[in-house]
C-alpha cells in the first residue's frame, strides 16, 4: 500500500511517501479500514520531532484520526461489518493514518454520521474527544455555568460547540483567523489572543463571578495567568504541559485542577456523534491536502494561522 512513513525523528522532509509498505491484516478483535480522509493534528508534529518521548520509533507511520470503510473484520468482531462508514482516533502505541489502509481495536471503531463526507469526519475524533473529556468528564461542566477556552482551533472550536451545547455561556481567545468560526460555534464573546487574555471578558460575562471552568489547550504561561479569571471552587483542565505553576492559586480559590490526556473510547465518540446528527457539533476544515503532502501539512500547522483542521487524502 501508499503510505507517508516517518524515517527518522527531525524536520517534515522525514515524512516519506513509500508505496511499498506491507498491508496490515486484521487480527482478533480488530477491523482493516481503507482511509478515505486522515486528520493532521499538532500531536503529530510533536512525535515527527521527538517520538521516543511518547514511546515512538521510526521508521512508522504517523497519523491519529481516521475516516474510511471497514474492509476486513477479525475473529470476534460483531458490532461492524465489512462495508461500514466508520471514524476513530487511532492508538499512538501502533501504525497510524498516513496510509491507504489502517487496522485498529474494534472497540475505538465507531460508525461515522452518514451525513458527514469523510473528510468532515476525519477532522473530528481526536479533537472533539479532547473536548468533551476535558469539559465533560474531567470538569463537570453544567448548564449554566461560564466557561473561559485559551485557543480556539482543532480542540478549541470543538470545546465552544460543546460547551455552548451542554448550555454553558463561553468566553473563547482565540486567532482572529478563527473568529467567524468561533462565534458560528456558540461562543458568547471572542477574544482575539493577540489583543488580551480574557479576563475581563469573563468579568463581564459573568457578572464578577469568573469563570466556572478553564480550559487550556495553549500551553506555556497561560494557565497560570488565567487563574484571576477563574470563579470560587472552579475548575481547570489542560491539555498542554506542566500545570504545577497554577496550583497555588488554584487551590486559594478552593478550585481543582486537572492535567488531562485523552483516552480513546468509542462510546464517547458515539456521543459526539450524536452530537454531530443533531447539528451540535460541526468541524471547520482549513484544506484537504493529498496523502503526498503530508511534509507541507506539518509545515502548515507549525505556521500556525490555520482555520481549523487539515486533512489528508490517500
Ligand atoms: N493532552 C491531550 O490529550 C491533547 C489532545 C489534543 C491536543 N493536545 C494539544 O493541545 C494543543 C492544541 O491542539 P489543537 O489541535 O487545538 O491545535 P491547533 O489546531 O493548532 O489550535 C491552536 C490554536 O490556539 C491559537 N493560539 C496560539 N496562541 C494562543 C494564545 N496565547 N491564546 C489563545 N490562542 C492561542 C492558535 O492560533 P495561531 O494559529 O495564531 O497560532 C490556534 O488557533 C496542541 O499542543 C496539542 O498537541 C493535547
Amino acid at each position: 500500500m501508499r503510505a507517508i512513513v516517518l524515517e527518522q525523528f527531525g524536520s517534515p522532509d522525514h515524512l516519506k511517501l513509500r508505496d511499498d509498505v506491507d498491508t496490515p491484516e486484521a487480527g482478533p478483535g480488530q477491523v482493516l479500514v481503507r482511509v478515505h480522509a486522515a486528520s493532521v493534528n499538532p500531536v503529530d508534529t510533536k512525535i515527527r520531532q521527538h517520538g521516543d518521548q511518547y514511546g515512538i520509533e521510526p521508521p512508522v507511520i504517523i497519523g491519529y484520526d481516521v475516516s474510511g470503510v471497514v474492509e476486513a473484520i477479525g475473529d470476534g468482531v460483531d458490532d461492524l461489518v465489512v462495508g461500514d462508514e466508520v471514524f476513530y482516533t487511532p492508538e499512538l502505541d501502533a501504525n497510524g493514518a498516513y496510509a491507504e489502509y489502517h487496522v485498529a481495536d474494534s472497540g475505538i471503531v465507531v460508525v461515522k454520521p452518514a451525513d458527514l463526507s469523510h473528510e468532515e469526519a476525519a477532522a473530528i475524533p481526536l479533537a472533539a474527544c479532547t473536548a468533551w473529556q476535558a469539559l465533560i468528564d474531567k470538569a463537570g461542566l453544567k448548564i449554566g455555568e461560564h466557561v473561559l477556552i485559551h485557543g480556539g482551533g482543532g480542540v478549541g472550536h470543538f470545546a465552544v460547540q460543546i460547551a455552548h451545547a451542554a448550555g454553558a455561556r463561553v468566553v473563547v481567545v482565540g486567532s482572529p483567523e478563527m473568529e467567524d468560526v468561533l462565534l458560528d460555534g456558540g461562543a458568547d464573546v471572542f477574544v482575539n489572543y493577540h489583543e488580551a487574555d480574557g479576563t475581563s471578558a469573563m468579568e463581564d460575562l459573568s457578572c464578577g463571578l469568573g469563570a466556572d471552568v478553564i480550559f487550556d489547550t495553549v500551553g506555556g504561561e497561560t494557565l497560570a495567568k488565567s487563574v484571576d479569571a477563574l470563579a470560587l471552587n472552579g475548575r481547570m483542565v489542560t491539555i498542554v504541559g506542566d500545570a504545577s505553576g497554577a496550583f497555588g492559586k488554584v487551590y486559594q480559590k478552593n478550585g481543582s485542577i486537572f492535567p488531562m490526556m485523552m483516552q480513546r473510547d468509542g462510546g464517547m465518540l458515539d456521543r459526539i456523534a450524536a452530537l454531530v446528527e443533531t447539528g451540535d457539533l460541526e468541524p471547520s476544515i482549513d484544506s484537504v491536502m493529498p496523502l503526498a503532502d503530508a511534509a507541507e501539512a506539518h509545515r502548515r500547522i507549525e505556521k500556525g494561522g490555520i482555520e481549523g483542521k487539515i486533512i489528508l487524502k490517500p
